[in-house]
């Protein structure tokens, strides 16, 4: 070929320097008081990948996706989807753009309304676009329940007749049915019994080399991260920790946070005298924290200079970054 091909990845997504603060009500003084729900965040989602985020409980994760799918304005910092501002759209524009993305809920229990049937259900997408007959839309739920391991026979069910993890296939069904290119999967397993983890995960990867989507893949557990994400950036209260290749997080892990919460979830050999990061004490509060790093009181290999100076993210091997200062340059 004549034409010279490119071999740079575009991100698909691609988030810069964004904060998301929200004003904390009540309280007795004047000033303002903020969660800072994410702070400084900076990351990018190539097509056709799955970035991972991690992180505990309360630490950014659904504001962060609710951020990059337009739901929630930043305070700062800027959101880019296929290369637009999506802030900068308005009405039409922001309409077609957010069409584009979709989202799978953690709860598959709560997320399906229980009085409409299956059709009703995964066919609504279609209904609220509008422009499809009856008979599309019918036809395009049967092909989207097989391709989730439902059958047409499911059509004029409720979501009561199914199982959690049936239901969170139907609720798959309904967010893929407009062809997005990129979804969000929140938590997609966690409320799901763990013998369903499995086959609830093979599916999105089936359904991702399929459709060609690009996911964000959200979960408070590194070990079901491991096991689908081409990248993974953890973050902890609001900022990012770590971030890069799944396979360097995993074999080169940097960050204490990061080993902390790698200890938690494998099994652990009792006579094995390596080192072990437990996590120790409560989350810190995300109102008003104070500068240094975010980590610092619960890290085991905290200085001085831990609590004093916000760490910045540094690039330590090709595509591998930590905020952490054991990495300064001494
Ligand atoms: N709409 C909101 N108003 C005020 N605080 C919020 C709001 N949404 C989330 N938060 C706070 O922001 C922080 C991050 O929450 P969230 O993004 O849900 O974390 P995660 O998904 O990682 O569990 C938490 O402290 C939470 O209480
Ligand atoms: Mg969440």
């Amino acid at each position: 070929m004549s034409q010279e091909i490119s071999t740079e990845k575009k991100p698909l997504v691609e988030i810069q320097d964004l904060d998301v603060f929200f004003p904390v009500k009540g309280g007795l003084s004047f000033k303002k008081h903020y969660v800072q729900a994410v702070s400084d965040m900076s990351l990018q989602i190539f097509e056709g990948e799955t970035l991972g985020l991690v992180g505990e409980s309360g630490c950014g994760k659904t504001t962060l996706a609710n951020t990059v799918l337009g739901m929630i304005e930043p305070t700062k910092g800027k959101v880019f989807f296929k290369g637009n501002d999506l802030y900068a759209l308005k009405g039409k524009e922001f309409k077609a753009l957010r069409r584009d993305m979709q989202m799978i809920f953690q709860d598959p229990f709560s997320s399906l309304n229980p009085r409409f049937d299956i059709l009703e259900i995964i066919g609504e997408p279609m209904r609220i676009r509008g422009g499809f007959t009856d008979e599309e839309i019918e036809k395009r739920v049967v092909e989207l329940l097989k391709m989730v391991g439902l059958s047409e026979s499911d059509l004029h069910r409720h979501p009561s007749d199914f199982s959690g993890g049936q239901r969170q296939r139907i609720g798959i069904a309904r967010a893929i049915i407009l062809n997005p290119d990129f979804l969000v999967c929140d938590e997609p397993v966690s409320a799901l019994d763990v013998s369903v983890h499995a086959q609830i995960l093979n599916l999105l990867l089936k359904l991702q080399k399929e459709i060609g989507m690009t996911y964000l893949f959200i979960s408070h557990n590194l070990a079901v991260v491991k096991t689908v994400c081409d990248r993974v950036a953890v973050m902890y209260l609001g900022k990012m920790m770590e971030y890069g290749q799944t396979d360097k997080i995993f074999e080169n892990t940097l960050h204490p946070y990061t080993k902390a919460l790698l200890d938690a979830v494998l099994d652990v050999d009792v006579d094995n005298k390596k080192e072990r990061h437990v996590l120790k004490g409560e989350i810190p509060s995300p109102i008003d924290p104070p500068p240094g790093c975010r980590f610092c009181k619960r890290c085991s290999r905290a200085t001085d200079i831990c609590s004093q100076v916000t760490p910045k993210l540094k690039e330590i091997e090709p595509g591998h970054y930590v905020a952490c200062h054991l990495y300064d340059e001494k």
